[in-house]
């Protein structure tokens, strides 16, 4: 079967789940979530030993709160060859849908199932033509894009941030708030892959980078990265400042609070 076929059942199964999912009350306003994100409560699915491995641990708590959106980013993860002639991360491209008609629990087994998918795809395919099937069989799933900015406080540091871009999907046409639809954070809390940290990108907690007062965007205060397939660079050596590798990344982000927190239903 070709990978076009088997991506399109998968899409179909998603719009199925959406379908079949509770409808928006009338007047909510626009951007928000397709599906309800009220039953989301992220402590249930943190595994118990994910501080146990070393790195910044996750808050030792219960969040007790709602995420505004739950996405599914597939992608990839950008590696340069440092002086040592070793790998080091350079950002990432990928792309996000909305899986809030998604119970929580399934999150976990289907970004594995759409990382299987990913990770077999011929070189051919690429993460923008994932896009433009997704958004030809399920419109309206496409939530956005992540990428990676230089530091927008110190334009010689060399440090990249993490960015979240929601301001051109489908969701957001007739949302008059949409040019602040992203987010630019930093890392609060960064942990191994509790299952192959080898293999697999690390779990972040990612607060809104706050610059002279200022929260760098109003789509999120907080996002979590979890469920990390792939991504991690293999252990190989290369030539210094001159290798570029990219490594298949499929995972999801959770945000919490913004300004479409009040879609909420
Ligand atoms: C996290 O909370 C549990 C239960 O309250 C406690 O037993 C444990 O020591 C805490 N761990 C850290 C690192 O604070
Ligand atoms: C990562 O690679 C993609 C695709 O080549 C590129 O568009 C993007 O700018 C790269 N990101 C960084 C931070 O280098
Ligand atoms: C900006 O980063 C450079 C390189 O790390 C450093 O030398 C400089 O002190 C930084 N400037 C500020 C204002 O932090
Ligand atoms: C945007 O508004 C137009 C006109 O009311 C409507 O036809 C369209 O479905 C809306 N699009 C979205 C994504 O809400
Ligand atoms: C990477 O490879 C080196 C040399 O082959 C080895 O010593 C090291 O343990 C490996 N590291 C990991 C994380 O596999």
């Amino acid at each position: 079967m070709s990978f076009t076929k088997l991506f399109s059942i998968v899409s179909l199964l998603s719009v199925a789940l959406c379908a079949s999912a509770q409808s928006p009350p009338a007047n909510r306003p626009t951007g928000g979530s397709i599906c309800t994100t009220k039953p989301f409560l992220v402590e249930t699915v943190l595994p118990p030993n994910l501080n146990d491995n070393g790195g910044t641990p996750f808050p030792n708590k219960t969040f007790a709160t709602y995420p505004t959106y739950t996405a599914l980013s597939v992608g990839v993860q950008n590696y340069t060859c440092g002086d040592a002639g070793t790998w080091a991360p350079a950002g990432a491209i990928t792309y996000l849908y909305d899986i809030s008609c998604l119970p929580l629990e399934h999150h976990k087994p289907f970004t594995s199932f759409i990382a299987g998918l990913w990770e077999a795809a011929p070189p051919s395919v690429t993460a923008d033509d994932i896009v433009s099937w997704t958004e030809s069989m399920s419109p309206g799933v496409a939530l956005g894009i992540h990428y990676w900015v230089a530091d927008p406080v110190n334009a010689t540091s060399g440090k990249i941030f993490a960015k979240w871009d929601f301001g051109a999907s489908e969701r957001m046409t007739n949302d008059t708030h949409k040019d602040h639809a992203f987010l630019v954070a930093s890392e609060s809390s960064v942990v191994p892959d509790p299952f192959d940290p080898v293999f697999n990108s690390a779990w972040l907690v990612e607060p809104v980078l706050v610059v002279d007062g200022q929260k760098s965007g109003e789509l999120a205060d907080q996002v979590f990265r979890i469920n990390s397939n792939g991504g991690q660079a293999p252990n190989t050596t290369c030539r210094p400042n001159f290798d570029f590798l990219q490594v298949k990344s499929t995972l999801d982000f959770l945000f919490y609070g913004g300004h479409w927190a009040d879609t909420i239903f």
